[in-house]
């Protein structure tokens, strides 16, 4: 029974999924030591109770790049979605969309983008990697621009993949990974046969679009690792930033120089994120991250944050902290792994539940309210 939107689908996932998948998602680099405190440096962002202010009327809705958002949440993009429930990206755009916010899509998405965007009313925002394969990131951003896609997540803290050493103990990667893989699948019919594996071979559809052929996990994961490019610069963004007309937003910022330096580029929002402690442990936690970044730029650019967020109490503290929107990650692979559509919509009806109880025992009437006075200084 999902009680709790913080563990209760997390211990679903664990059950239904494979292994070498619960651990791909929930797991980080290193020794997870930057992924627990994004989650408990949150959890310690201690608020000001305060009573007695009528707070029968609450507003959680809030505008960001003209559009209106019906709480200040958005979803982040993750990676191989569509392996964690049948056309995952579509069922999670879907709860998305009916709740009133943004979906974001990963690049390396099961669904290709062309399935995904016919399904949604409000147009979707997709992510995009840097890549040293310049004809893939610009074909892909044809493909967004022609799907209607409004808005650019730009990720920029992967110039190099992460050494996630879950990874290789549950078989996602390391010896024998796809041996692994497929006894795991053996294991777990119930989810192989829900995602599609026993019916045709798994397909990488946003990639395969562009390699011109059915790239399975293990083409995308060889495709992935001769891809990745540490030389990229702020140089090298430009003519992304003039290719697309839309919003752009990079994500994978965490120190107040590069935000400022995401201003000067003239990026229209950036996320404070490291990418949910799946790239260099031991960085700082978002929560700790953000106030530094929002004495420097808030204002002057959106500011989103990730990393750590589990409740609708999270939302509140992002906010408090200095987030203007926040995104969810793992928060919501969980509930689509555990329950589809219908899990991703209860999740995210879970998350307005808990903010409005942060806003009414905080004072915060309106998303505008919930500042920095909300938080107890020590
Ligand atoms: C991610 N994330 C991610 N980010 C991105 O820009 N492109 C991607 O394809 C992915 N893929 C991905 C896969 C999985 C399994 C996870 C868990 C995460 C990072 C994601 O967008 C977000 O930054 C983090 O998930 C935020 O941290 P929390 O909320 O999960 O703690």
């Amino acid at each position: 029974m999902i009680i709790s939107a913080s563990t209760d689908y997390r211990e679903a996932a664990r059950r239904r999924l494979p292994p070498f998948l619960f651990h791909y998602g929930d797991g980080g680099a290193y020794a997870e030591y930057t992924l627990q405190h994004n989650v408990s440096d949150l959890a310690g962002v201690a608020l000001r109770q305060r009573v007695l202010n009528d707070m029968s009327q609450l507003d959680l809705s809030t505008r960001l790049f003209g559009e209106t958002l019906s709480m200040p949440v958005a979803l982040a993009p993750v990676g191989l979605t569509g392996m964690y429930a049948r056309r995952g990206e579509v069922q999670v755009a879907r709860a998305a969309d009916r709740k009133g916010i943004p979906y974001t899509m990963s690049t390396v998405s099961v669904c290709p983008i062309e399935e995904v965007a016919p399904e949604i009313s409000r147009p979707m925002w997709f992510q995009l990697y840097v890549l040293k394969d310049r004809g893939f990131m610009k074909s892909v951003l044809e493909r967004a621009q022609a799907a209607g896609v409004s808005t650019l997540v730009f990720t920029v803290d992967m110039p190099v993949p992460g050494a996630r050493y879950r990874d290789a103990h549950a078989g996602m990667s390391g010896p024998y990974a796809a041996l692994r893989r497929y006894a795991q699948a053996v294991l777990h019919p119930r989810w192989a046969w829900d995602v599609g594996l026993w019916g045709r071979p798994h397909d990488l559809g946003n990639v395969s679009r562009y390699l011109g052929k059915p790239t399975g996990l293990e083409d995308y994961i060889g495709w992935l690792g001769a891809n990745f490019d540490p030389s990229i610069s702020w140089k090298d963004l430009q003519w992304i930033r003039d290719f697309w007309k839309g919003p752009m937003i990079i994500k994978g910022i965490l120190d107040p120089d590069d935000a400022r330096e995401a201003v000067r580029f003239g990026a229209d929002g950036i996320v404070v994120s490291n990418h949910g402690g799946r790239q260099l442990d031991g960085v700082l936690s978002t929560a700790r991250a953000l106030p530094a970044i929002a004495d420097a730029v808030k204002g002057q650019i959106t500011l989103l944050a990730d990393s750590g967020v589990r409740t609708g109490l999270d939302v509140v503290r992002m906010l408090a902290l200095g987030a203007d929107t926040v995104l969810l990650g793992r928060a919501w692979l969980y509930a689509l792994a555990a329950g589809g559509e219908a899990g991703v919509a209860n999740l995210l009806d879970l998350i307005e539940k808990e903010m409005r109880v942060a806003m009414t025992l905080t004072g915060a009437r309106t998303i505008a309210d919930i500042t920095r006075d909300l938080l107890v200084r020590d």
